[in-house]
């Protein structure tokens, strides 16, 4: 069997891939202990150290994530959107017989994702998305940090307060009836949050073990490909000439 090297991955894409996974870590780390804050007994002001750090670690992975969205307009081929997205000429012809190859235990070779990577990809950005768009909004309502913090404390500060003064978990910093309205448009905004958060355990989970499957099954060492990045094939890519 002759095995033949291919440069996929940009030095970009590895890096963001890295430094989006001690992000992600990170963040849920975090963010496991803010969920089970009461029960875990921390205090008010421990929750508000854990949701500044949460949110500082939440700047470095929203940006990261920004990079990477602008990235796919203009980076290498295969770190681009044509290369990620679900769609284009011939999209469910190659996706159809890539499960026809699974279904009788044989892999196509892909330089970039194959067709069903090309789905998976896609879903954990879009969530990744919503996490940091969300993550954002409660930054602001929440801890009243940038980038919404300043407006949302200048709408809630109580009569006659400095907004900068206004603080979390101080009920007396704020008008109560304007408090009440803030968090009613937060409500959807932290529940889309916390479902993303339990959505995405599961998109890793299933990440994880297709990875290590395929490694394990049909080599092509994908998992060191996103170090070196370089991938290592036993038959021509499918997506040699795109
Ligand atoms: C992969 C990314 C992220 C994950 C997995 C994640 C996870 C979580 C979880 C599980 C909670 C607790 C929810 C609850 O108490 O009901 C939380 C809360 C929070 N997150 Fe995130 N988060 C992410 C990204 C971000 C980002 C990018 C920011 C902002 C820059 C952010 C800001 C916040 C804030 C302010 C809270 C506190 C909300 C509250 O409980 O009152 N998060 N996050």
């Amino acid at each position: 069997m002759s095995l033949s090297v291919y440069k996929v991955w940009d030095v970009p894409t590895r890096i963001f891939h890295w430094l989006n996974v001690v992000c992600v870590l990170g963040l849920m780390a975090i963010g496991t202990v803010i969920l089970n804050a009461d029960s875990l007994g921390v205090t008010n002001d421990g929750k508000v150290i854990l949701k500044t750090t949460h949110v500082l670690v939440g700047y470095v992975f929203a940006l990261n994530l920004l990079w990477r969205l602008i990235w796919a307009f203009v980076g290498g081929k295969y770190a681009r959107w044509a290369s990620i997205l679900p769609f284009g000429s011939g999209y469910t012809e190659k996706l159809k017989h890539e499960l026809r190859e699974m279904r009788l235990g044989r892999t196509v070779n892909y330089r970039g994702h194959t067709p069903l990577g090309r789905i998976a990809v896609t879903v954990l950005l879009l969530t990744l998305t919503v996490q940091a768009a969300t993550g954002l909004i409660l930054a602001g309502t929440d801890v009243y940090m940038p980038p919404f913090g300043g407006v949302i404390a200048e709408n809630i500060a109580a009569q006659g307060l400095d907004p900068s003064e206004v603080r979390p978990y101080a009920p007396e910093t704020v008008d109560p009836e304007a408090y009440a309205q803030m968090r009613e448009f937060r409500s959807p905004v932290i529940q889309t949050h916390e479902l993303m958060y339990f959505v995405l355990i599961g998109l890793i989970a299933l990440h994880l073990f297709a990875v290590v499957a395929t490694e394990l099954k049909h080599g092509g060492n994908i998992i060191s490909a996103m170090f070196t990045g370089r991938k290592i094939l036993n038959s021509p890519p499918a997506d040699a000439d795109e």
